[in-house]
């Protein structure tokens, strides 16, 4: 997925890398570096959009509210943050919250690619838009949340953003819903043979 990983085959040499990126002008005004959390072979990732206050403090993925809420999700499926991946689309926090911009996005991708080359999960799940835009490109979360698409080896999985569930009613039941499926999809994912790297994607569901 990457053009080369250098010097950098783990995932501590990895976050010192992504400690030291400058590439955008939000970089000044970090307090961290987020570049996410969990074990090196971590089966499932789960990818939010951004950091936010909270994390940027702490340098740690999802630990607000939304986060409290995506452990909760997690418990219901009987898995804890500590068997998963934790990642975002920025390593960094866009001031006051704001969406990230698209050459942000752009800057950052290489980290995410790392980790997705390192981790090697059979299983991505993407939380919110921005995520999703880079796994299932042109779709709408509306239409696709609760579905699977296979990229090469991996399965991507489409869900709502935990933080928009938190504040709405009806996309609350569609997450709680939508992370009940993961178990089977992993099942399934598991399998299948592995498969040959394409860039065009397959329907599971
Ligand atoms: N929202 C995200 O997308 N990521 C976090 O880490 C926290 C909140």
């Amino acid at each position: 997925m990457v053009e080369s990983l250098s010097n950098m085959s783990t995932l501590s040499e990895l976050n010192q890398e992504i400690a030291r990126c400058l590439l955008c002008e939000i970089a000044k005004n970090r307090t961290n570096t987020v570049p996410g959390e969990g074990p090196e072979d971590a089966e499932i990732m789960f990818i939010g959009e951004a950091p936010g206050w909270h994390e940027d403090q702490q340098g740690r993925p999802f630990v607000g509210p939304a986060g409290h809420y995506l452990d909760q999700l997690l418990a219901s499926i009987s898995l804890t943050r500590r068997q998963v991946f934790i990642a975002n689309v920025m390593k960094c926090r866009p001031p006051s919250n704001r969406d990230p911009l698209p050459t942000e996005i752009q800057n950052c991708q290489k980290w995410l690619d790392y980790q997705i080359d390192i981790i090697k999960p059979r299983m991505i799940v993407t939380l919110g838009r921005y995520s999703m835009a880079r796994f299932f490109p042109g779709k709408s979360i509306g239409k696709i949340h609760g579905t699977a698409v296979r990229q090469g080896d991996i399965i991507c999985f489409a869900m709502y953003h935990p933080a928009a569930a938190l504040h709405q009613q009806s996309l609350r039941q569609a997450i709680e819903a939508d992370m009940k499926k993961i178990p089977a999809v992993l099942a399934e994912a598991k399998n299948v043979p592995d498969a040959e790297p394409s860039p065009q994607q397959s329907s599971m569901f």
